[in-house]
């Protein structure tokens, strides 16, 4: 089955209202996916499991239009049909539409200066905007399933707090969804630091698949990704902060590792990028407990509990500190 079969399986046949609205907050991999099973569907060769952010996150209208091409709008602004991210949503609405245009009306709060992509809450917010648009009613899982076809880490975004992204095992994609751990941890925190939010010259698309394709140590990935999040979902239920950080951090190590023996290489550091490493490093010999995880970006996303957050806040500056619960 290609998407758009798997897209007319999972929707009822409506006629769109004219107007939808949906938000969806953008997520960090605790537990990290990397590498496809299948590009066009983007099924993961592992689960995932992440934590999503409050307050960071894509609000979405999508309206009805008379005309012969979508209309999309980011933070105020126009896109030209022509730039890959107007491109990109144009072509996920192809799926859903019956020989009419919308037009899209988006806006990130995600700062910029937090380093962050915010592919993941926007294919959740559009897909939640057009549930709405269409009024489908669909349950969060199928919602998971659409939101996945737009952006892989998208599946977890529908949903708040921890969220596991079961990879599934059927070539229609159909078991692999996103659902929530039922689990507040109110005392952690999430810092993000940006060292820099320039765009990437390696997208995560074609990062995963130059890895799964030429890096002999990716074979090891999906087996320890899955030993990972098992760690990680139970250091979640008993609140081993510890064990979920150490876990987390060498998770993404781990993965980073497979880049990094790709040929030719996929490093996402910057010097500065190492330079954080190494001070969290310090700070934890000074028994402060600070963990980091890193996605495919040089920016450094930390990992602590209230009780250090004065302290963390101290020694970077710039940092931006979220409270998940
Ligand atoms: O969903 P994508 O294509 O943006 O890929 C996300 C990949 C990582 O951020 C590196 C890992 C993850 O699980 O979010």
């Amino acid at each position: 089955m290609n998407a758009q079969d798997i897209v007319t399986s999972i929707i009822p046949h409506k006629i769109p209202q004219q107007k939808g609205y949906g938000q969806a907050n953008i997520n960090i991999a605790l537990s990290k996916y990397w590498g496809k099973r299948d590009i066009e569907l983007n099924l993961p060769n592992n689960s995932s499991l992440s934590i999503s952010l409050p307050s960071l996150g894509t609000k979405t209208s999508i309206e009805v239009i008379n005309s012969t091409e979508d209309a999309i709008y980011l933070n105020n602004t126009k896109i030209a049909n022509e730039e890959l991210f107007a491109k990109r949503i144009s072509l996920f609405l192809n799926y859903f539409r019956n020989n009419n245009y919308f037009k899209i009306i988006t806006h990130n709060s995600v700062p910029t200066a937090a380093g962050l992509a915010s592919s993941a809450s926007g294919y959740a917010a559009l897909v939640i905007a057009l549930n709405n648009c269409f009024q489908w009613r669909l349950s969060n899982n199928k919602l998971s399933i659409l939101a996945r076809l737009g952006s892989g880490s998208a599946a977890r975004s529908i949903f708040d707090g921890f969220v596991i992204w079961h990879k599934g095992q059927q070539q229609d994609g159909l078991d692999s969804f996103a659902e929530p751990i039922n689990m507040a941890w109110q005392e952690l925190r999430v810092g993000l630091i940006k060292i820099d939010t320039t765009a990437k010259k390696i997208s995560s698309t074609q990062g995963m698949q130059n890895t799964v394709n030429n890096c002999e140590l990716y074979q090891a990935w999906p087996k320890k990704a899955e030993q990972d999040l098992i760690k990680i979902k139970q250091a979640i239920l008993v609140k081993d902060f510890n064990n979920l950080g150490k876990t987390a951090e060498n998770n993404a190590l781990s993965m980073h590792a497979t880049m990094i023996a790709t040929m030719p290489p996929i490093l996402y550091w910057q010097s500065e990028s190492v330079t954080t490493m190494h001070k969290v490093w310090q700070l934890r010999e000074q028994a402060i407990n600070v963990y980091f995880t890193m996605d495919a970006g040089p920016n450094l996303k930390l990992l602590f509990l209230e009780q250090d957050e004065y302290i963390i806040k101290q020694k970077f500056k710039n940092i931006i500190v979220i409270k998940p619960f």
